[in-house]
């Protein structure tokens, strides 16, 4: 989407780290910005800093991980702006721990927000951006954790995963639509998700600090400026790029899984149990 100007954006965890980058860059740009963010107090105070700069945006409470509220949010968007055709499904929280121990609560709640969050962001706003006709872009925000496994980050990793695979295939859905498409895939940025537990409902155990041992927040602190972020992600959505890494010396790592992959497929070719089977080399789709 190269015009961007005077149009409306929606930007899931808004008020913190790259979606307070992206918030910035997009009002800077000259969009309309709705926040939103489960924390109503940052939300304000974002608005309340691009409005001061003569920008426009707005804010509402959303839990991304509810789907109703969810909607909510849509239908407020497109009651304080007319209509929307940006959506950054972005707001995430990070849970460490392995697969087959990390706690069902965890496990579940970073479930509901990184993944589940994602979908609810697709099915409330995608038909509000094909509606209107004047198309948009959808842009989902991953991780490296979605490209490479990361040591002792399963759960984490599971939802990144499916955040890059969802995009892959909506990229493709809509490859003759006028709906551009994108996966943010940050390496480590200086934002607030070594707090995540800050923001546990209830639900899923309560609020939680990091324990004394917990490097994150230190180790994130060292990371990208998230309004680089921010603008990056703009520059990308005007260059209808698909995938956006903000670390290129981690190139690497994806050149290593490559391999591993393809070194599969030969593993295969060469194997006894596949040895003169037919197969069509099809798939569906
Ligand atoms: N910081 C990094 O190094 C890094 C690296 C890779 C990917 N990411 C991803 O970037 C995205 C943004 O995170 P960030 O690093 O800017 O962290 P952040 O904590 O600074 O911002 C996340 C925002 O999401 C909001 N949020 C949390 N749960 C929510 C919910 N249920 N509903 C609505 N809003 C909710 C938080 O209040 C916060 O404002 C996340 O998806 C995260 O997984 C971060």
């Amino acid at each position: 989407m190269k015009d961007v100007k005077g149009k409306v954006a929606f930007i899931t965890g808004g008020a913190s780290g790259m979606g307070l980058g992206m918030a910035r860059a997009f009002a800077a740009a000259g969009m309309k910005v709705m926040i939103g963010d489960i924390e109503a107090g940052p939300a304000q105070k974002a608005v309340d800093e691009l409005k001061g700069k003569g920008l426009e945006a707005a804010c509402v409470q959303v839990d991304v991980s509810n789907m109703e509220s969810v909607q909510a949010a849509a239908a407020k968007t497109v009651e304080t702006f007319g209509k929307v055709h940006v959506i950054s499904n972005n707001a995430g929280v990070a849970v460490g721990g392995y697969s087959e121990s990390c706690s069902m609560r965890n496990w579940k709640w970073v479930v509901d927000v990184n993944l589940w969050g994602v979908v609810y962001g697709l099915q409330a706003f995608v038909p509000l951006i094909q509606s209107h006709g004047e198309g948009g872009h959808v842009i989902s925000t991953a991780s490296m954790a979605g490209m490479v496994g990361l040591r002792g980050a399963g759960p984490y990793n599971a939802t990144k995963f499916a955040v890059v695979g969802m995009m892959e295939t909506f990229a493709a859905d809509h490859r003759k639509d006028n709906i551009g498409a994108s996966v943010l895939c940050p390496g480590i940025v200086a934002t607030n998700i070594g707090h995540s537990g800050r923001n546990r409902p209830e639900e899923y155990g309560g609020a939680v600090a990091p324990s004394e041992k917990d490097r994150t927040a230190e180790m994130l602190a060292q990371g990208l400026n998230p309004d680089i972020v921010g603008d990056l992600v703009l520059e990308a959505m005007q260059a209808d790029q698909f995938y956006i890494f903000t670390d290129p010396g981690l190139k690497h790592l994806i050149e290593t899984r490559c391999k591993r992959i393809v070194d599969g497929y030969d593993w295969a070719a060469n194997c006894n149990a596949l040895k003169g089977v037919k197969q069509s080399g099809m798939l569906p789709g």
